[in-house]
């Protein structure tokens, strides 16, 4: 091929992210092909360039809009293949487009805003591909309409919210026209579309997120000997999953989120002995695994998760399936010992067996699987000592042991992980302390060790690790003082949970150098002195408007697994057809807990952004309330009580705007409680029992609806809500004593509530992506129907714009 005659002809700019063409693109009359995709292009950079000769055009993914005839495309007479996806086009389908374009053999509008009905496109007889979905279209559409596409091989549809409707009596592409790739995601199907009898050229068919009942149509794979993948994700199917008499070469079945039951075919492994990813999670499956999946060789991903599976492993199962990379079991009722020396699951990288009843020891057998990314073995039932092997896994970066019957110390061979990001081993019964220098990774994000038994003093290095967002370490006997030695640099520590140790002295005024701190809970300690007044430097508390937007947690990683197979024979000039390989992802959502004694109320995704909270509860604090804590405008949360706090309530807290709930309890609190409070609109909790305080009880606003049981203790106060008459001149009497021992006084009266924030961590999904060619990025948005599980694919299309707008 002549290179520089080529290029003559060809501009070619993947800049990715950042090309912006100011002042239009000059005249470029005898371009015949031009691929601009994956910028930031706008409308009417290309008025002047009468590109009337082009015949490829990829604009995919930019920020063009306005309608399709200002783009021009009635002058583009000599188009072939057009790429649109993924920008802000709106209006009709121009009539000069379905009628004028007939070379045209590609054409991708999918991802736009395009509006009205979908004409019939049965002049555009070259379509070999043709991709519409998640655009504004509506009326009614048919199959029909595309009927003399005979060279048609791909289509994709998804309507999503769009008014579309698909009518399911109409047949299109009668024999001999064949289909190659059909997705038609969302398109409120109730049945397989019957034109599909007629075919068996079908290499990847996806129908997911519709509404189809009834058994899984285990024809579609004895009508396509070709077919490689089949996705019918989120539907209705049921009864038990039938395959082929005979065996089948199918590389990927997907078939979670339905309502399979019964057990597995004990020969899936005979029948499907080419499969490389089966996803039968979210069910109602039972029984065990068969054993003849230690027959498939290829096996690279096998999600379960979430059915009624049991059993143990069977042995074949785990000594075979040697090409194993993900391996997800969770919500299940498997038991017995995992792990034993036959293992032989050398590349496994995602290992999730939580929520089972697995138990003993984590035997040696995992130290096989070197290439261990993810280890979630939490809420089952092992024991013994976490393995000090542990440490000797290079790329271990998510480990979560919680809610198992673990003992003995933490392993200090963790530290060896030098891409830990998430370690969970909270509620077992770890204990032992931690030597000072315990050190882990600088890349490590969140430290779960709360409910176990662990001692000695709080490692200095957790404070200092540059990247941590969470340290939670609630409910141990860890004693000693809290660490003062906090870089100031550590700027994204949002949740600090130290509550229910023995930590003793001052409340370091280092904790105010975090400067995302939202939720901080100190409680149930024996922390004595002031309570700092730096608390106004968070500016989360203090500044800014309550959102610190922390939400999701991602983690992901590629897979190399090169599972290029599918549409190596597509052959078009532009990159519409995906050149598979795969990529896995997991999301971690955020889930904090917040836990008041008569609400249980659990906060995730955008609304813990706001959730922001103090909580210095039952320590021995002493000495006045800082006024500069009524400067904490965002603050939704303060306890203070059990405390020996003495001097009055600081008028400043009527600048509390954001307050929902304030105890300050259980302390030595004395003089009136600020009129002025009763600005707080917010305010569902108020409990200033057993104290000091004298005068009346606001009773407007908020106060209105707190009763008696929020001041009982308080012998110098006055109102109609204690039943108590204020009279002309307030009462000088000291206040009596004996409350603070009363205990069930108190249990009767005190309102007590303990902050604690809980991650959850939900899986969200295990994400099998597209990787699309080596412009991945770019190939990814433009085949973006083709996202398995389409619902996130937002979430991934924002991970990937997240740096747009810097
Ligand atoms: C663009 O170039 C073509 C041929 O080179 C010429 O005929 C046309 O007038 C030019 N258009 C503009 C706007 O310069
Ligand atoms: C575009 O180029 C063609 C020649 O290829 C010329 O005839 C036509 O006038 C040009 N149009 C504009 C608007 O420049
Ligand atoms: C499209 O084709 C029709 C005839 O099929 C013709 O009348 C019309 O002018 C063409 N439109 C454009 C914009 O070329
Ligand atoms: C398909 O083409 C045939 C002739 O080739 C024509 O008679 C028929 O009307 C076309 N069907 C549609 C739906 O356009
Ligand atoms: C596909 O399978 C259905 C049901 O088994 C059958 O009726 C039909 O003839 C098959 N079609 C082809 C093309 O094999
Ligand atoms: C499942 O499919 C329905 C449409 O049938 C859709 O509304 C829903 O969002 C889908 N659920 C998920 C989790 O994607
Ligand atoms: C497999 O063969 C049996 C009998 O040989 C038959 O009853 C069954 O329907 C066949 N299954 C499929 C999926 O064709
Ligand atoms: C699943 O099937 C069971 C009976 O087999 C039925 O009771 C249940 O409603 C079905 N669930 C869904 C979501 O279709
Ligand atoms: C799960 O399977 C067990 C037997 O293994 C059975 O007792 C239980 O009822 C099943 N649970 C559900 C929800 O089907
Ligand atoms: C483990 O797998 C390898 C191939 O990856 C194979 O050669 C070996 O025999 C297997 N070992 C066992 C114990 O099955
Ligand atoms: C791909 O294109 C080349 C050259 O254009 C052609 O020779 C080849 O047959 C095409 N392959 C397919 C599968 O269409
Ligand atoms: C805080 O409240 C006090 C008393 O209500 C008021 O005088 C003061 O201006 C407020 N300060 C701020 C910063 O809002």
């Amino acid at each position: 091929m002549d290179a520089l005659n080529l290029w003559r002809r060809r501009l070619v700019l993947i800049c990715g992210w950042w090309l912006e063409i100011r002042g239009g693109l000059p005249n470029l009359t005898n371009l015949e092909f031009l691929d601009l995709s994956f910028n930031r292009i706008r409308s009417g950079s290309l008025q002047q360039a009468n590109l009337t000769n082009l015949k490829f055009l990829d604009l995919s993914d930019n920020r063009m809009s306005g309608s399709l005839q200002e783009l021009g495309i009635c002058n583009f007479k000599n188009l072939v293949e057009l790429n649109l996806c993924v920008n802000n086009f709106e209006g009709h389908l121009p009539p000069c487009l379905v009628n004028n374009l007939t070379i045209l053999r590609a054409l991708d509008l999918s991802s736009n805003q395009l509006t009205g009905n979908i004409p019939s496109l049965n002049l555009l007889t070259s379509l070999k591909s043709l991709s519409l979905g998640y655009n504004n279209f509506e009326g009614p559409f048919s199959f029909g309409s595309l009927a003399n596409l005979s060279k048609l091989e791909i289509f994709l549809l998804s309507i999503e919210d769009s008014k579309l409707q698909v009518l399911e009596t109409e047949n299109f592409l009668q024999p001999p026209n064949q289909l190659k790739f059909l997705s038609l995601i969302n398109c409120n199907l109730h049945g397989i579309p019957s034109f599909l009898m007629y075919q068996n050229s079908l290499e990847f068919i996806e129908l997911s997120h519709n509404k189809l009942v009834g058994m899984v149509p285990t024809w579609l794979l004895q009508n396509n000997t070709r077919l490689q993948r089949m996705y019918l994700i989120n539907n209705s199917l049921s009864g038990i999953l039938q395959l082929p008499n005979s065996t089948h070469d199918l590389l990927d079945l997907r078939i979670s989120s339905n309502n399979l039951s019964g057990q597995l075919p004990m020969n899936i492994g005979v029948i499907l002995p080419r499969l490389r990813h089966l996803d039968l999670s979210q069910n109602s499956l039972e029984g065990y695994i068969p054993w003849s999946m230690g027959e498939m060789k290829s096996l690279t991903s096998l999600d379960l998760s979430s059915n009624n599976f049991s059993g143990e492993l069977p042995k074949p199962f785990v000594s075979g399936c040697p090409s194993l990379e993900l391996l997800k079991l969770s919500n299940n009722n498997f038991h017995g010992e995992i792990f034993p020396q036959f293992m032989n699951m050398t590349r496994l990288g995602w290992l999730n067996l939580d929520n089972n009843r697995f138990g003993g020891k984590i035997q040696d057998g995992l130290w096989k699987a070197r290439f261990l990314l993810e280890l979630d073995l939490s809420s089952n039932s092992f024991s013994g000592q976490i393995p000090d092997w542990i440490g000797n896994f290079s790329h271990l970066s998510y480990i979560v042991l919680s809610n198992n019957h673990l003992e003995g110390g933490v392993p200090v061979q963790l530290s060896n992980l030098k891409g830990l990001g998430y370690l969970d081993i909270s509620e077992n019964r770890l204990s032992g302390s931690m030597a000072s220098s315990f050190n882990l990774s600088s890349q490590v994000q969140h430290i779960y060790m709360q409910k176990n038994a662990l001692n000695g003093s709080i490692p200095n290095t957790f404070f200092r690790s540059p990247s941590l967002v969470e340290l939670d370490l609630r409910d141990n006997n860890f004693s000693g003082s809290i660490p003062n030695k906090i870089d100031d640099k550590l700027t994204n520590l949002y949740f600090l949970l130290l509550g229910g140790n023995r930590l003793e002295g001052n409340i370091p005024h280092e904790l105010c150098y975090f400067k995302h701190l939202s939720i901080l809970d100190l409680s149930h300690n024996r922390l004595s002195g002031p309570v700092p007044s730096c608390f106004t430097n968070v500016p989360f508390w203090a500044v800014e408007d309550g959102y610190h937007g922390y939400l999701h947690l991602f983690s992901w990683v590629t897979s190399d697994g090169g599972d290029n197979l599918l549409f190596t024979s597509y052959n078009f000039t532009l990159s519409f057809q995906p050149f598979i390989e795969q990529m896995f992802v997991s999301l971690q959502e955020l889930q904090v807990g917040f836990v008041t004694k008569n609400r249980n109320e659990s906060y995730k995704g955008s609304i813990l952004g706001y959730m922001t909270g103090l909580d210095l509860s039952s320590n021995e604090l002493t000495g006045d309330i800082p006024s500069e804590i009524g400067y904490l405008r965002h603050i939704r949360a303060i306890n203070l009580s059990h405390n020996s706090l003495s001097g009055s309530i600081p008028e400043s807290f009527s600048n509390l705007t954001n307050i929902e709930s304030l105890d300050l309890s259980h302390n030595k609190l004395s003089g009136r409680i600020p009129p002025q409070l009763t600005q707080l609109n917010s305010l569902a909790i108020f409990n200033v029992s057993i104290n000091s305080l004298s005068g009346p009880v606001p009773d407007k606003g908020q106060f209105g609806t707190f009763d008696e049981s929020n001041y009982g203790g308080n012998p110098g106060l006055c109102g109609p809500q204690i039943k108590r008459s204020c009279g002309s001149s307030e009462p000088t009497t000291p206040p009596a004593t004996l409350s603070h021992e009363d205990e069930s006084a108190i249990d009767m009266l005190s309102f007590y509530w303990s902050l604690f924030a809980t991650y959850v961590t939900t899986i969200m999904g295990f994400v099998l992506i597209l990787w699309l060619n080596s412009d991945w990025r770019k190939r990814w948005f433009c085949f973006i129907d083709a996202c398995i599980i389409s619902s996130y694919c937002w979430i991934l299309r924002n991970v990937f714009h997240m740096y747009d707008d810097i």
